[in-house]
């Protein structure tokens, strides 16, 4: 069932849900983004792989936050509560929150997540925007967004609340697939043809960023400076992936294979990056 707030590929997931013998199903049933392998020159595409790919690309944001045990966590656009998941295995006396637009994806994280709350543990997740949080000031020692601000509707908005609801010393980490400034232009025309492919599988999304760019909002945020990782080559293989284990058939299998190809390239050529930020509330 589609809502207002539903993405395309998220639709195309609960579909899957309802096949038992989906490798797609299984490979987003947890978390909803890329893998990222230490060794990609010699990644298997197989789903084990994918899956614990999947586990470390949260792990690249974790690392990032350096999240200890006894924190405050709040995971904006949590999807189905995979990352919220991984730190309560993790780590212990953890207030774990997870916020998503999409009010089937919290269901799910939910009925899947909560039901193992362990080691001195609690874990919550609500409905709501990113961009309007509904939570008091000054309350977690870490804000996340794993994937998913280039589907908020105002990077700036979504700034001010991370500002505001982070303890000062707090960090807010992101990840994004940022743009290179002297490639920008040449990268806008390459992805022209691929425009209504994009829309048609990933929704609207908000305009690429620069690293200026997000220089600039954090500091109009008043965010101390920031750090990045740069973790594309990490994450290539699961273009591979997706393209071994699309379930699209006919005209649609051509046009996803053809959008999985293009993404592929423009990474390995460097035109995006896929990129951890790291930035703290003074
Ligand atoms: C690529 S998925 C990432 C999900 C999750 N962070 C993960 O890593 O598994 C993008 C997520 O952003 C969520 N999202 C989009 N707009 C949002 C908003 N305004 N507020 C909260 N979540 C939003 C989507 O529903 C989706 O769950």
């Amino acid at each position: 069932m589609e809502t207002a707030d539903s993405i395309p590929y998220f639709d195309v997931i609960f579909e899957e849900f309802k096949n038992q013998d989906s490798v797609l199903a299984e490979a987003f049933g947890k978390h909803v983004h890329w893998g990222f392998w230490q060794d990609p020159e010699h990644a298997e595409l197989s789903l084990e792989s994918f899956l614990e790919a999947a586990d470390r690309l949260s792990e690249q944001h974790f690392e990032a936050a350096a999240i200890t045990d006894n924190m405050k966590i709040l995971d904006t656009g949590c999807g189905f509560g995979g990352s919220i998941s991984l730190l309560n295995d993790r780590y212990q006396q953890m207030e774990l929150h997870g916020v998503n637009i999409d009010a089937r994806q919290i269901d799910r994280a939910k009925s899947t997540v909560i039901a193992r709350e362990g080691s001195g543990n609690t874990i919550d997740f609500k409905v709501g925007d990113a961009c309007k949080l509904d939570y008091t000031d000054a309350r977690f020692d870490v804000v996340l967004a794993v994937e998913c601000i280039f589907h908020f509707p105002s990077r700036s908005d979504y700034f001010s609340e991370a500002w505001r609801v982070l303890k000062p010393g707090g960090r807010l980490i992101i990840s994004d697939f940022i743009v290179n400034r002297p490639t920008s232009m040449l990268f806008a025309l390459m992805c022209l043809p691929y425009l209504p492919l994009m829309k048609k599988y990933y929704g609207e999304l908000g305009e690429p960023m620069t690293l200026s760019s997000y220089k600039r909002l954090a500091k109009a945020a008043a965010f101390d400076g920031y750090e990045t990782r740069n973790i594309t080559a990490g994450t290539l293989p699961t273009y591979k992936f997706l393209e071994k284990f699309t379930t699209a058939t006919g005209p649609e299998a051509k046009e996803i294979t053809k959008l999985y190809r293009f993404q592929h390239l423009i990474s390995r050529l460097g035109f995006h990056r896929y990129t951890v930020l790291a930035f703290q509330k003074r």
